[in-house]
């Protein structure tokens, strides 16, 4: 059902991702930093619903809806708004109501508001019918909303270079299994981190080669061996946001010595990723965490799963036709 009950509704389902590589190079021009990174989308999950409405807004429910804009700086109106004005000439298009249930963690390194737009983009093409916006346009604006959200739209395991937003995707048989720690209130801003680690490698005048996939990554993920990816994970931010929230030194010490094959921040953090071998593994390790471990929200999560799925279109009741009524000659048989 749609929120406001009989009116046509869009929903769709998007995960969060962690990188289980990020390389991070030199300051370009633009600001930005020249990436190379392995994306791994992973089961937890917002869902995004869509509906006509007079004018445009975003609500958000869920367990970190207090932490989410609700007004136009929210990705997804803007997702919405910059589709709209793209769309092919000669099509309508009607404002939206925008429903977030927000269970991936916000301001954590999981591309939660970018898997929001993406998650916005593929409901609002179905609700306006854009059956011929292709795939190529959506990824075009997608880039234009934030670097990783293009990735929110495919999912799975990929590498982006660039900013991050041109993807490549990894084939990858079988699954992992990973234990989540999302810290309440210790949200880290993007470009902070970055800074921090520009400021770090100047202290340190750390050599900044040119990012490159990691071969041993790619070859251990063609296998999901969980030890062999938990071996060679690597996130060039993470020093950076250790550094700004010292806590997830401890984080991470206490996920290892509780069992964890092997633990990274995501993204910039503060999101910590442990690698485990099994369903049970995650299990013993979420309860150990939750009993001797820094305060913090502990999920349990398998990857890859697909990006930005259409999961309910509702479409609006429609009137009963009228009753056939019998000509003057009587119902037409045979
Ligand atoms: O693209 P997005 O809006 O997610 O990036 C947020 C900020 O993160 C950028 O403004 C920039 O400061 C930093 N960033 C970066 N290099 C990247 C991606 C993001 O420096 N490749």
């Amino acid at each position: 059902m749609s929120p406001a009950g009989s009116t046509e509704a869009v929903s769709v389902r998007v995960p969060g991702k962690i990188n289980l590589q990020l390389a991070v190079g030199p300051e370009r021009d633009d600001g930005y930093h020249e990436l190379s990174t392995v994306f791994h989308a992973v089961s937890v999950y917002d869902r995004v619903t869509v509906q006509p409405a007079e004018r445009w807004s975003v609500h958000v429910t869920g367990p970190y809806a207090h932490r989410v804009p609700t007004d136009d700086s929210n990705l997804a109106v803007v997702a919405a708004r910059t589709l709209a004005r793209r769309r092919p000439r000669g099509t309508k298009v009607d404002p939206v109501r925008i429903d977030i249930d927000k269970r991936i963690p916000v301001a954590g390194g999981m591309a939660g508001g970018s898997a929001d737009a993406a998650a916005t983009l593929v409901a609002c093409r179905e609700l306006w019918a854009l059956d011929h916006v292709e795939n190529g346009l959506l990824e075009e604006i997608a880039a234009g909303l934030g670097s990783d959200v293009p990735f929110m739209l495919h999912g799975g395991t990929a590498i982006g270079s660039g900013r991050g937003e041109r993807i490549t995707p990894i084939l990858a048989r079988g699954e992992l299994h990973w234990v989540l720690w999302a810290g309440e209130g210790l949200g880290l801003s993007t470009p902070e981190v970055y800074a921090e680690c520009d400021r770090l490698r100047e202290v340190a005048r750390t050599p900044v080669p040119d990012p490159a996939p990691s071969g041993e990554l790619l070859t251990a993920l063609r296998r999901m061996d969980a030890d062999a990816v938990g071996a060679v994970l690597r996130n060039d931010l993470q020093d950076a946001a250790v550094s700004l929230r010292p806590v997830l030194a401890e984080v991470l010490d206490a996920g290892l010595d509780l069992g964890a094959r092997a633990g990274v921040v995501s993204g910039s953090g503060p999101t910590v990723a442990f690698l485990v071998g099994s369903q049970a593994e995650a299990i013993d390790l979420s309860v150990g965490l939750a009993a001797n471990g820094p305060m913090g929200d502990i999920v349990r999560a398998v990857g890859p799963v697909p990006g930005a799925q259409l999961v309910q279109h509702v479409r609006p009741t429609q009137p009963p036709p009228p009753p056939t009524r019998p000509g003057p000659l009587g119902p037409v048989t045979g």
